[in-house]
């Protein structure tokens, strides 16, 4: 990053991130469904939720590191799986970095725009994220490469329903970028010159290609090609997921998790970890934020397979509120993505940063040591703010 490049806070970079983004990459992460209820409630929820800080005993030495699925990481922030197509043009290689020098773990996407080998060569804690889609030969090759290229666990994310249309209206973004396009996104774009440099640099142009769904031989499938692959696989049954499982062979994440029901049936076949997310407001609209039906969840399952959250998180406070409600770790997609637009590596890495310092704060505020310590007892957790999802109970754990 150059010279006051630097950001105190997610919104600021997201701030920047707009200035700088032609206005279909910025809108295109932005995302979202429907009215936003629940891409508001991921965010409004954590505010919702209070901290009793204590005033004397705080600890000099505060301990913020953690293992997710075995692997150790300096915090417990992973980066969560995003197709970060055109925003910048090193990628996902430049958040891999970035997290590689935070000593955090990258999650990268079957639908991103680098290939695994180069991105587990940026950090070598990477996790593979892929969603039902294909044959189960092209799956189980995919797989294989990822294993081969040193991917440490695997991702499933299975809540998606092609669910497209936004009240305030969806990007429209190309299936290739050739110069045909490049002269009809022209007025997009040409506001928008640092954008367009960064890219101009680099010598290449925004590739709209999915390198990680390429068959053996074949060319990579474009963004759109590959999602109507998706959309006309028939969706995955429970034994298919223990199928994946199965031939994944290794640590294995569930992502997409909000009901309790679910839950219980993912512990069943067998999967390491589950992280309650409801795709960062993406998927079904009015699904309530991940962080008030975490507790449910938690209580559930938490004994017997790792629980994350992911969904709305901006802050190191956010972290500290979902570990202290049952999240062992989180992840995070719109603030990297936000910090990557605004500065690239050096703008994740002050994302990084930004959330250090306020899980740190929490933990000294509220008098613990390290973060295994944070519990309900440093939270002030209004009457009804927690849900719970496919159980037949009628008292929530925390409102009682
Ligand atoms: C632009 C965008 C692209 C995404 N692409 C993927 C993806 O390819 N795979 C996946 O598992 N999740 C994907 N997600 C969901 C994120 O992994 C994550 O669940 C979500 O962003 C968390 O919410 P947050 O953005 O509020 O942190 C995407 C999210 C966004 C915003």
């Amino acid at each position: 990053m150059g010279r006051n490049a630097w950001f105190e806070t997610v919104a600021e970079a997201q701030r920047r991130a707009k200035k700088y983004l032609p206005r279909t990459v910025y809108d295109a992460l932005v995302a979202g469904s429907e009215r936003g209820r629940t891409l508001e409630d991921n965010l409004d929820a954590f505010t919702e939720v209070g901290f009793a800080p204590r005033v004397v005993g705080h600890q000099a030495q505060r301990d913020l590191s953690t293992t997710v699925l075995g692997v150790e990481t300096a915090l417990p922030v992973v980066i969560s799986p995003t197709g970060v197509q055109a925003v910048h043009p090193d990628g996902e290689v430049a958040v891999a970095r970035a997290a590689a020098n935070r000593d955090v773990i990258m999650g990268l996407s079957s639908f991103a725009s680098k290939p695994v080998e180069e991105v587990a060569a940026a950090n070598p804690k990477t996790f593979y994220q892929m969603y039902w889609t294909g044959t189960r030969e092209a799956m189980s090759q995919r797989m294989e490469r990822a294993r081969a290229a040193g991917a440490k666990a695997l991702i499933a994310t299975l809540d998606w329903s092609f669910s497209h249309g936004r009240d305030w209206g969806s990007p429209e973004i190309p299936d290739r970028i050739d110069l045909k396009t490049a002269v009809k996104f022209a007025p997009k774009v040409l506001p928008h010159p640092r954008w367009l440099w960064t890219f101009a640099k680099s010598g290449r142009i925004p590739d709209l290609t999915t390198p990680n769904l390429r068959s053996p031989g074949g060319e990579a499938p474009t963004f759109f090609g590959a999602y109507g692959e998706w959309m006309q696989t028939p969706p995955p049954t429970w034994d298919d997921v223990k199928w994946m499982r199965e031939e994944w062979g290794g640590p294995f994440l569930l992502k997409g998790v909000t009901r309790v029901d679910d839950a219980k049936r993912a512990v069943d076949i067998g999967v390491s970890a589950i992280s309650v997310s409801n795709h960062g407001g993406n998927n079904l609209d009015t699904t309530p934020a991940t962080i008030r039906v975490l507790p449910s969840v938690a209580e559930a399952v938490g004994d017997q397979i790792e629980v994350l959250l992911d969904g709305g998180v901006r802050r190191g406070s956010d972290v500290a509120k979902a570990l202290a409600l049952g999240a062992r770790a989180v992840l995070i997609g719109r603030a990297y993505l936000w910090g990557l637009g605004a500065g690239g590596q050096g703008g994740v890495e002050n994302v990084l940063d930004i959330l250090r310092g306020g899980l740190d704060s929490a933990v000294l505020g509220l008098g613990h040591s390290s973060v295994h310590e944070l519990s309900p007892d440093d939270l002030v957790i209004p009457g009804g703010f927690t849900r719970t999802l496919g159980a037949t109970r009628t008292a929530d754990p925390l409102s009682t």
